[in-house]
Formats: C-alpha cells, sequence, structure tokens
C-alpha cells in the first residue's frame, strides 16, 4: 500500500465533488490527522495548519523515561571476538537502503526530463554513493501497475497521470510514461551509481513488455531487476483479480509473463523478475514458496521480496479502516522489538531464499502507509526507527530495503522537492529518514563484506540495542542506540566496548583508540534540528542535497589498564563507534568531493529576504496551490507545471545562501 494511490482517489473526489477548491480541500488527511492527532504539544501552528503534509509542523510529546524493570542500565559491556563470532548474517553492502520512488512521482524528484535533472536529487545520492558504494532505487508502486508507455506526450512531458481514463475499482489512474523517464535515469547513473529496480505492468494479463525491452536496453547494467506484482495479495481486495484470487492463480500468471518474455525478442535478459512482493496482508509468503513458485520458475527470478509497512494512516487519509492517532503510536517506534517484530515473519523466508540461492528483498516500507503520521514519520524517532529496523533487516539475511518516497502529500519523505510554484525561492526538504539512510551507508561501508550482529546489548534492554559489524570475520564497527528523550542526562548510557581478549592496541586487543560519530537531536520528537556528526540538512526547504557545517569525529583513547572503550551514548541518540581508521575510511569519510561537473550561479531572483517559513504556511501558499497536482485545473500533470522555473528557482535559492551550486553541464537553459 502506498500514499499516491489514496491521493488520486481524493483527487479524484475533489475533481468530482468538490469542483470549486479552496483551502480546505487540500489538507489531505491533515485535518483528519489533527482530529485523531491532536495533543498537548501541538503548536498553534500545527492546529491550524492547511499545508502539504510534506512540511506539517505538528510535534508530539515524546513518550515517558522508562522506569522499574523496563529502566535500561546507564552502564554495560559489550565483548567482542575477533574470528568466531556465530550467528552472523549473510554478507551485506553498503547500499543495503535505498529508495522506492513512486513512479507517478519520479518527474519531481529525479528530474522533469532526461536533459533536466534534479541537482538536489544527485547530491543525496552521492552522499550515499561515496558512503555505500552504490544506490538502490526503485521507480515503482501501485502506478505500475497501470503505467503504459508511449511514444510522446503533450509538451514533451515524460509522465502523465490520465485521471479522465481512470476505470479501475480503487481509481490507481493509469499512467503514461515515455522512454525518456528511462533515459533520464541512465543519466543519473552516468552522474553517480544509482542502479534501479523497475516494475512491469500487472494489471492484467495483456502484457506490456515495454518497460523491460527499453529498460534493459537504456539502462544496462544498472538495471537490477523488474518487480512482477506490486502486492498481488490485495488484489483481490483491491478488486483487481476476482475474490478467489489466490497464490496458485498469481503463479499461473506469471508462468503466462514468462512465457510473454521467452518470445519476446526484443528481451535480451529474461532472468531479471523480481517477485511475489507480497504486502504481507491477505497471503503469507510460505503460501507463495508451497506452490513451488520458487523452483519452477526459479531461472526467471533474479530476487525474491515482499514489500511491509509496520501500520497504516489509512483512516485519516481517507476515512475507511482503522483510526490510530500518531501519538499513541510513536511508543511503538520507539524500541528495539518493533524492528524485531517487522523481521520475524519474514526470518523463514529469508532463510527459505539462501537454500534456493536468491536474495530476498524488502521492496517498498516506510512508517506507516497511506502516508505515515504527522509528527511521527518526520521526527528524530522515526530516523531512529529506520535504522534500527534496517539493520535488524540486514541482520535477518533481507538482502536490501528501500525506503518509501511520494509526494508533498505525505509525512514520511526522506527527501522533498519544494512544490513546483515555490521552487523559486525554496530549496528541498530533507527527512529525519534520510540521515538513516547515510548513516545506514556508513555503518556497512564500502567493503561489501559486512555481516551484521544483533548484540542483544544491555541484558536485551529494548531501548539500548546495539549491532555490530564484522568484515572477514572480525568487528570493525558498533552501532549503539538511545530511544529514551531524557534531557536531564540522567539517562544516557556508557558502554565499555572491548575486543579480543589482549592487551589494549595489540592485535587481538582492544584497539588504542576509536573514532565515533553522533546522530543527535534534543528529544525523538524532534523535527530539524538534527545532526549527524556535527552536520544538518537543516530545516523545511533549506537543502541542496549536501550536508550542512563541517563533520566532527570524536576520538575516544581506550583505557589499557581495563582494556576497554567507554563511549557516551545520549537520551536520545545513536553512536556508530569505528574500531578502525580503516574502517572509517571504508564509509567514506574524508572524500567529500562529488565527481559531476560543476558550475557556480549567482542570484537569480530577489527573494532572499523571505522567511521559507513564514511563506510555507503564509495564504499565498495555502489551499490547491501546495500541491500542484491535486488542484483540478492541472490535474493530470500540475505538479510540474512549473519545473522549468523550478530548478532554476533552486539554483538562485541555494547561491543566495552562499553556497556554490552543483549545476550539470547537461542542463539545458
Ligand atoms: C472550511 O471549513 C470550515 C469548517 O468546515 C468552514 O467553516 C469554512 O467556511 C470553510 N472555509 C471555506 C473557505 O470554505
Ligand atoms: C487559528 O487561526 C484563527 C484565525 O486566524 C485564530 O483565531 C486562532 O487563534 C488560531 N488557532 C490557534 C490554535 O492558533
Ligand atoms: C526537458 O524539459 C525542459 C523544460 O521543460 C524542456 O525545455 C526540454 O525541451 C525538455 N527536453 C526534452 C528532451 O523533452
Ligand atoms: C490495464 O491497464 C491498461 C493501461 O492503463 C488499460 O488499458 C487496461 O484496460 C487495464 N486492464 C484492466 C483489466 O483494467
Ligand atoms: C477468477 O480468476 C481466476 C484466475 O485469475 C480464474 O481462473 C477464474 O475463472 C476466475 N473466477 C471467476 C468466477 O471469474
Ligand atoms: C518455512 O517455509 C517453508 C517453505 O514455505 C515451509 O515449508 C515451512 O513449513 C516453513 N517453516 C515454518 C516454521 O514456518
Ligand atoms: C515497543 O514496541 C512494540 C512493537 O512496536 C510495542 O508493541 C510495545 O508496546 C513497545 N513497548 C513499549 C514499552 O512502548
Ligand atoms: C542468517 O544467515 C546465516 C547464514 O546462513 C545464518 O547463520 C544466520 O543464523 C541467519 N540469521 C538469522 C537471524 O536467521
Ligand atoms: C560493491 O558493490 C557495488 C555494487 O553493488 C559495486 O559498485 C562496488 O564496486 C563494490 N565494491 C567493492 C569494493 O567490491
Ligand atoms: C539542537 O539540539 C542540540 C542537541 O542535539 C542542542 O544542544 C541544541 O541546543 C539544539 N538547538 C536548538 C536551536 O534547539
Ligand atoms: C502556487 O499556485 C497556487 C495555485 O495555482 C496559487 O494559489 C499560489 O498562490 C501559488 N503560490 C506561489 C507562491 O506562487
Amino acid at each position: 500500500m502506498d500514499a499516491n494511490r489514496f491521493s488520486f482517489l481524493l483527487l479524484l473526489l475533489i475533481s468530482t465533488f468538490l469542483a470549486s477548491a479552496n483551502a480546505n480541500i487540500t489538507v489531505y488527511g491533515v485535518t483528519g490527522q489533527q482530529i485523531l492527532g491532536q495533543t498537548a504539544t501541538n503548536t498553534a501552528a500545527a492546529a491550524n495548519y492547511t499545508g502539504s503534509a510534506a512540511y506539517n509542523p505538528t510535534v508530539l510529546n515524546a513518550p515517558d523515561i522508562p522506569t522499574g524493570d523496563q529502566a535500561p542500565a546507564k552502564q554495560f559491556t559489550i565483548q567482542l571476538q575477533n574470528g568466531g563470532t556465530n550467528g552472523l548474517s549473510i554478507i551485506q553492502e553498503g547500499s543495503f537502503l535505498g529508495f522506492s520512488i513512486e513512479m507517478s512521482v519520479a518527474n519531481q524528484i529525479l528530474g522533469r526530463n532526461s536533459s533536466f535533472i534534479q541537482v538536489a536529487f544527485l547530491n543525496l545520492m552521492a552522499n550515499l554513493a561515496r558512503r555505500g558504494g552504490a544506490v538502490y532505487v526503485r521507480v515503482g508502486g501501485n502506478t505500475q501497475d497501470f503505467a503504459v508507455l508511449v511514444d510522446s506526450l503533450p509538451d514533451g512531458k515524460i509522465l502523465e497521470k490520465d485521471i479522465e481514463g481512470s476505470s479501475n475499482p480503487t481509481n490507481t489512474p493509469p499512467l503514461k510514461f515515455t522512454e525518456d523517464l528511462l533515459v533520464m535515469m541512465r543519466k543519473i547513473s552516468d552522474f553517480v551509481n544509482v542502479r534501479w529496480y523497475l516494475g512491469v505492468p500487472f494489471n492484467d494479463t495483456n502484457w506490456r513488455l515495454g518497460i523491460i525491452e527499453r529498460g534493459e536496453q537504456i539502462l544496462g547494467d544498472h538495471l537490477l531487476g523488474v518487480q512482477a506484482a506490486n502486492e498481488p495479495d490485495l488484489y483481490a481486495g483491491h478488486l483487481h483479480r476476482n475474490n478467489t484470487y489466490g497464490p496458485n492463480d498469481y503463479l499461473g500468471e506469471m508462468q503466462s509473463l514468462i512465457s510473454a518474455i521467452d518470445a519476446d525478442s526484443k528481451i535480451q535478459n529474461p532472468n531479471c523478475l523480481i517477485a511475489p512482493n507480497l504486502a504481507t496482508g491477505a497471503w503469507t509468503p510460505e503460501m507463495v514458496w508451497d506452490t513451488g513458485f520458487v523452483d519452477i520458475l526459479s531461472s526467471s527470478l533474479a530476487y525474491l521480496a515482499v514489500e511491509h509497512y509496520p501500520t497504516d494512516n489509512c483512516f485519516a487519509q481517507f476515512g475507511s479502516g482503522t483510526p490510530r492517532d500518531g501519538q499513541t503510536e510513536f511508543p511503538n517506534y520507539l524500541n528495539h522489538t518493533s524492528g524485531q517484530a517487522l523481521v520475524q515473519p519474514y526470518l523463514n523466508s529469508t532463510a527459505y531464499a539462501q537454500s534456493k540461492g536468491k536474495k530476498f528483498l524488502m521492496m517498498e516500507t516506510n512508517t506507516a502507509s497511506c502516508g505515515g503520521f504527522a509528527g511521527l514519520s518526520d521526527s528524530f524517532g522515526a530516523a531512529l526507527w529506520v535504522l534500527d529496523y534496517s539493520m535488524q533487516m540486514a541482520y535477518g539475511n533481507f538482502s536490501g530495503a528501500l525506503l518509501h518516497v511520494g509526494g508533498q502529500n505525505v509525512f514520511y519523505n526522506p527527501f522533498t522537492p519544494p512544490p513546483t510554484n515555490q521552487s523559486t525561492f525554496h530549496q528541498w526538504t530533507i527527512g529525519p529518514v534520510y540521515y538513516s539512510t547515510l548513516i545506514l551507508a556508513e555503518s556497512f561501508g564500502l567493503s561489501n563484506q559486512s555481516q551484521i550482529l544483533d548484540l542483544g546489548a544491555n541484558s536485551n534492554n529494548i531501548y539500548t540495542p546495539a549491532y555490530a559489524i564484522y568484515e572477514n570475520g572480525n568487528p570493525v564497527r558498533v552501532a549503539l542506540f538511545n530511544y529514551i528523550t531524557d534531557p536531564s542526562g540522567a539517562s544516557d548510557y556508557t558502554v565499555s566496548i572491548a575486543v579480543g581478549g589482549g592487551q589494549t592496541g595489540t592485535a587481538n586487543g582492544t584497539p588504542g583508540q576509536v573514532k565515533v560519530k553522533y546522530l543527535l537531536a534534543p528529544s525523538v520528537s524532534e523535527k530539524s534540528n538534527i545532526t549527524w556528526a556535527g552536520q544538518t540538512f537543516g530545516d523545511h526547504f533549506a537543502s541542496d542535497g549536501r550536508p550542512m557545517g563541517t563533520e566532527t569525529i570524536q576520538t575516544i583513547p581506550c583505557d589499557t589498564s581495563s582494556n576497554t572503550c567507554s563511549i557516551k551514548v545520549p537520551a536520545p541518540g545513536f553512536a556508530l563507534v569505528f574500531l578502525t581508521d580503516d574502517a572509517l575510511v571504508e564509509s567514506g569519510s574524508g572524500d567529500a568531493t562529488t565527481t559531476f561537473p560543476t558550475t557556480a550561479y549567482t542570484k537569480l531572483g530577489n527573494t532572499a529576504t523571505v522567511d521559507p517559513r513564514v511563506l510555507a504556511t503564509s495564504n499565498g501558499d495555502r489551499g490547491s496551490g501546495n500541491l500542484g497536482s491535486t488542484s483540478k485545473g492541472s490535474a493530470s500533470n500540475g505538479a510540474m507545471d512549473n519545473s522549468w522555473r523550478g530548478v532554476m528557482g533552486l539554483m538562485s535559492a541555494v547561491a543566495m545562501s552562499g553556497v556554490v551550486v552543483v549545476v550539470l553541464d547537461l542542463l539545458v537553459w
């Protein structure tokens, strides 16, 4: 499930019943959110906020400090060994945590077309590629199932949502795209090591194979695989199939698809499919495995995969399902049990995948489907949660996970371009969960040899989990979490890390010193004052995609008498401990340059004195104006109407703030 489909439904409702659009219409569930999620700490601004979800100012209360049995010890030891450690994960790569970009917003996030790529997106990807070697990005989602590859679209567009043609019962609009979308992706890969997953339309069995034909030709080695079906276990529920549709029917359709692919001489690599991509809603993966699926289709399957969110916020979005309150949900994300409970149902499948020689992926996840929760999905707590959950997936032998990215109408985005008609004076908004992707890339690093272990630290206390990352059997990094918010400092903890049994500073002993980077914020509910190793992406509309500020890496000398290194972890906070200097270098530290050509641009506009946050909630930007794609007049393409101006605006805004702008030579002016 993704938010986008619901936004389309809402869009349809709006255009059908509420043609006289006004400020009340665009709230996209934000109003509902507040009815459900009102809390004592919601600011006045939040109470009256009618803008896009991506900039919602709601701040939740941090959960209470745990007491009694639940309270963690504030001092504990982690003893690690060189070699011989049991229970390590399979080998993981620094690209483990990537992104799933809803196909219908690809022309907002990646760029307008192949000659107009979003600079901030490139920078965001370059940050990750430098740390983890590569970035894996899926362009897909519910909209992939109805997508049609066409030769051209009016006005040189590469994507168009055909609202009028929306005929299926859940109103996912057919999406038209041109191969220039694929060319744009390829050009991105030429600048940064981004590799792609696509999806072949599965809304019916009149297979439309163009995306595979053109995708493999244009993307080449940068195409990792093609999803076949998106959450087929929900097809019957969403009325895309009849109500008897089960795993055997899906297997039959896969065989039909594979026959069509085999008969298509334009497809050179037929063995590229990713399946079954279950939501794990109506079916368990085992129900699919037990049809013989993997053995029967083995030669066509590049990966096995699922998609899953811990919960949903669909009621607030469009009034059906179970009402859920973000404040009530918040504590469910702020402990180690959450990630463990999400991964546990898949452990049998990751073992099964290994036994079949396949990698197992989480193709789409985030805090909650239908856009997430205000104040939760965009909080520091969510950043800690995504990091813990991702490390748990790696420990549980997933081979990768993709964080879903929607449009302006969701709370959970790792990054959001400015609304297109605000992009002359606004930059991108980087969500807290983007920091998680950055840190995960650093934690697993560039070696492609990392193995992950959940240390069960501090007697398995749920608020202070820790992982160790091994290379060639030896621990190289340690990841330490503190989920508690306690400004008094009384819930900070100090962990004593020891390695091997030998004398400190010797080959099989605790290192003489370690390097530490911290992820910090004053509270788990913090939305913008977040730093990773001293650097930040700032508040709403503040980023050109590069971290701001000076990187600070702590050097901590270890104690030669106790043979331990003492690391303090604030409440809340996260620390990544590098046990060797090589471990730091292998995480991409020290080389801050991007490799693509740059040009400096000077100020183009005259909006320097406007406070973006005032503008964001000012009357002029309220209402349908925040969401081009939801206003009736521009329903099919509104989101991109002004992107030409948008990219220019991005540059001018960046230039105004005195930052040298990375501008691609290929930009057309
Ligand atoms: C918005 O909704 C409120 C409450 O439903 C109503 O009082 C107000 O008149 C509406 N505003 C507009 C501009 O329609
Ligand atoms: C919301 O806006 C109205 C009108 O501007 C104002 O009277 C009211 O105090 C505001 N509510 C809050 C909670 O700020
Ligand atoms: C890409 O978009 C820009 C801006 O809208 C436009 O000028 C250009 O013609 C487009 N390029 C192609 C190849 O369609
Ligand atoms: C599947 O999608 C295509 C393109 O949007 C559409 O033409 C076709 O009618 C759809 N099939 C069904 C069964 O809805
Ligand atoms: C339901 O769909 C399956 C395959 O998708 C088909 O075999 C079956 O005949 C359909 N049943 C009805 C009642 O249409
Ligand atoms: C694990 O999956 C296999 C394959 O579907 C199945 O046969 C087995 O029963 C499952 N084991 C458990 C404990 O669920
Ligand atoms: C920890 O998270 C789990 C899973 O989300 C939740 O069920 C549990 O209530 C949380 N524990 C506390 C003490 O909040
Ligand atoms: C992950 O796979 C490795 C290698 O097969 C295995 O030893 C380990 O137990 C698995 N971990 C989990 C949590 O299932
Ligand atoms: C690690 O894997 C990525 C692809 O996932 C590759 O681009 C990179 O070169 C590999 N690095 C090493 C050191 O092998
Ligand atoms: C930002 O957070 C840090 C703690 O991470 C705190 O020391 C600092 O005072 C905060 N700054 C502001 C402006 O709130
Ligand atoms: C953005 O567009 C909307 C609707 O077209 C308009 O109401 C709003 O004033 C515009 N905002 C800016 C800053 O141009």
